[in-house]
């Protein structure tokens, strides 16, 4: 397998990356590039960790290197939320260096599962399948928004809750990746028909707003970094070991197709061979979560409007 990361200096694509050269399997290439100079200090820096997993760094005109063969392309390049932003307002910088990180990756190594990170990645996935799409080479099945850190914060939040093992809980999110678009099924986990309604409400808001409490912390220093990279390296490591053949793994991610609620939707996939092979049913929700989900609707409709206009305004002012 060989995974490129794109952003791979910053704050995310640092620890991102040296998860996946201690995590990835024995015979692995790691690529990173990023327009930070640094970039292959950072993959010589990287070298010295004893894992059979080679590590090369790209930067300036190198980005088809680093893209050559790959089978897997995280990124998390952009820039990242002050506090008073919303994600929606990195759209505007973000929107473009998506697009045209995506359009490298259709020339190069179109056949790669692209796993977006870069936010407001409920309009960013949406941008990158039109980008694909004007190529010739989209496949549904292979383009992914990283949606696992609200997996992340809503097991330890329900952990903590709950005063059981944050690494034993498993809690479904559904939706997108930003304010009530993100939603935790928390009816789902076991243990959790001892919570209150209103408890219910606060932890739900909490989860929504978890990435607001990272940036808000921060002071202006950006978002989440860490966790985002643990998110990032755990559901990477996913889609490589679909593609490597094994059976029975799946992770939340967001996807187009197969939801019946909107065009992208974040759910439950089990990987394979050709990227994610199916989705699964979202279960039982509770009349709260059914609330939510009718409210989270219109908010998502217009997230993947703006990712698909914005495209066909980039497409043709970029032919
Ligand atoms: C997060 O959820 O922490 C990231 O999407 C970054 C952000 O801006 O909140």
């Amino acid at each position: 397998m060989k995974v490129t990361v794109l952003g791979a200096a910053g704050g995310i694509g640092q620890p991102l990356s040296l998860l996946l050269k201690n995590n990835l399997p024995a015979g692995s290439k790691l690529s990173l590039f990023d327009v930070a100079p640094f970039t292959p200090g950072v993959a010589k820096d990287l070298s010295h960790v004893p894992t059979d997993v080679c590590v090369d760094g790209y930067t300036g005109d190198d980005l088809p290197k680093a893209l050559d063969g790959a089978d897997v392309v995280v990124i998390p390049a952009g820039v990242a939320r002050k506090p008073g932003m919303t994600r929606d307002d990195l759209f505007n910088i973000n929107a473009g260096i998506v697009a045209n990180l995506v359009k490298n990756c259709a020339k190069v190594c179109p056949k790669a599962c692209i796993c977006i990170i870069t936010n407001p990645v409920n309009s960013t996935v949406p941008l990158a399948a039109e980008v694909l799409k004007a190529e010739g080479v989209y496949d549904a099945h292979r383009l992914f928004g990283v949606t696992v850190l609200d997996v992340l914060r809503s097991e330890t939040f329900l952990g903590e809750e709950l005063g059981l093992s944050k690494a034993a809980m498993y809690v479904p999110v559904i939706g997108g990746h930003s304010g009530n678009t993100i939603l935790p099924l928390l009816s789902q986990v076991v243990g959790a028909e001892k919570i209150s309604a209103e408890r219910v409400d606060e932890l739900t808001k909490r989860i929504q707003n978890a990435g607001t409490e990272v940036v808000e912390a921060k002071a202006g220093a950006g978002s989440a970094t860490l966790s985002m990279a643990c998110a990032g390296a755990r559901f990477a490591l996913k889609v490589v070991r679909g593609l490597l053949g094994e059976p029975g793994v799946s992770e939340y991610g967001y996807t187009e197709g197969g939801s019946g609620y909107t065009q992208f939707f974040a759910q439950r996939l089990v990987f394979g061979k050709g990227g994610w092979e199916k989705t699964c049913e979202i279960g039982c929700l509770s009349d709260y979560e059914q609330k939510c989900l009718d409210e989270l609707k219109p908010v998502l409709e217009g997230n993947i409007k703006k990712g698909v206009d914005f495209a066909q305004k980039w497409l043709q002012e970029n032919k």
